[in-house]
């Protein structure tokens, strides 16, 4: 696996990448502190035929003040021998300079999908993310780049922008990845005490519950009011719970065939996401 660190060494990894090998190239964003939901990433851009280049860059732009952006976990060699691992061609390691040159002067936007929900509760995060991975996109080129349906919102952000930019890349999604106790993978899952860390699967519990009554048939504004009296009872201080069209995040008053059930929940001060198809 190749390891480029500058722009130009980059280029050449990709040049070596797409020269040896077929298949297009795929790239798989990520902050680092891999775990297997990110590698199921890889290794779901690897089954569809691609070359893959991963990168790992903490992006400064998408933490709020006082959020965590000093204390994300970093571990980049364990990082890089994971990926190696899976059959990952390259990792991008880029810097803040490189990212953003001091004189940088744009950003980008993303409004409709981006502005409930995660959007609200972290003013310029999807702008942070948004601008970071069209930047990933110029600089690596890839033919699609794959994301975890875990960060649902995220998903539906990136695939607008792609759509009204006409940016030049398939977007793919795979399943989100979880624990055997059901909690879906996180790098942030590494801050939670043992006594959260047992609590923590009742948020993928509860979505399961709402969506087998809402299966059954009963009214969504009570449902929803019984998931979220469970999440509270079990100590987890609940931001939302959801129900919203799978691609706008609009919130839906009955189910329909695109609805997706969305949760984020606090434990202590880690935010716990996750998600499910009705
Ligand atoms: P990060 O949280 O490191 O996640 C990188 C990718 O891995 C995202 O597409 C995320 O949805 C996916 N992922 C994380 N946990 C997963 C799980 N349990 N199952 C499946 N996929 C999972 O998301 C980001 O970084 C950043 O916002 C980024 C897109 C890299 C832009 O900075």
């Amino acid at each position: 696996m190749q390891i480029a660190r500058t722009h130009a060494q980059l280029i050449e990894a990709r040049a070596a990448l797409t020269a040896r090998m077929q298949g297009g190239v795929a790239l798989v964003p990520t902050m680092g502190a891999l775990h297997e939901g990110h590698i199921s990433l890889v290794r779901a851009a690897r089954a569809a035929g691609f070359q893959v280049i991963a990168s790992i860059f903490v992006n400064p732009t998408q933490f709020g003040p006082g959020e965590d952006f000093a204390r994300y976990p970093r571990d980049e060699s364990a990082d890089c021998a994971m990926l190696a691992a899976a059959g990952c061609g390259a990792v991008w390691l880029p810097d803040v300079a490189t990212m953003y040159p001091p004189d940088a002067a744009t950003a980008i936007e993303v409004a409709g999908p981006a502005l409930l929900w995660e959007g609200a509760l972290r003013p310029g995060h999807f702008r942070g993310v948004a601008t970071v991975v069209a930047t990933l996109f110029g600089q690596v080129r890839p033919d699609s780049a794959w994301f975890g349906a875990k960060d649902w919102q995220q998903v539906q952000v990136i695939r607008r922008m792609v759509r009204d930019l006409l940016l030049p890349v398939a977007i793919k999604t795979a399943p989100t990845w979880r624990d055997v106790d059901g909690l879906a993978m996180s790098s942030r899952n590494r801050y939670l005490s043992a006594e959260d860390r047992a609590r923590a699967p009742t948020l993928f519990r509860t979505l399961e519950a709402v969506q087998a009554r809402l299966h059954q048939g009963d009214p969504l504004g009570p449902t929803l009011a019984a998931g979220r009296a469970d999440l509270d009872m079990a100590g987890l201080a609940v931001d939302y719970l959801a129900l919203v069209d799978e691609k706008t995040l609009q919130p839906l008053d009955r189910i329909a065939p695109d609805a997706r059930l969305i949760a984020a929940a606090r434990l202590g001060s880690t935010r716990l996401l996750d998600n499910l198809a009705l």
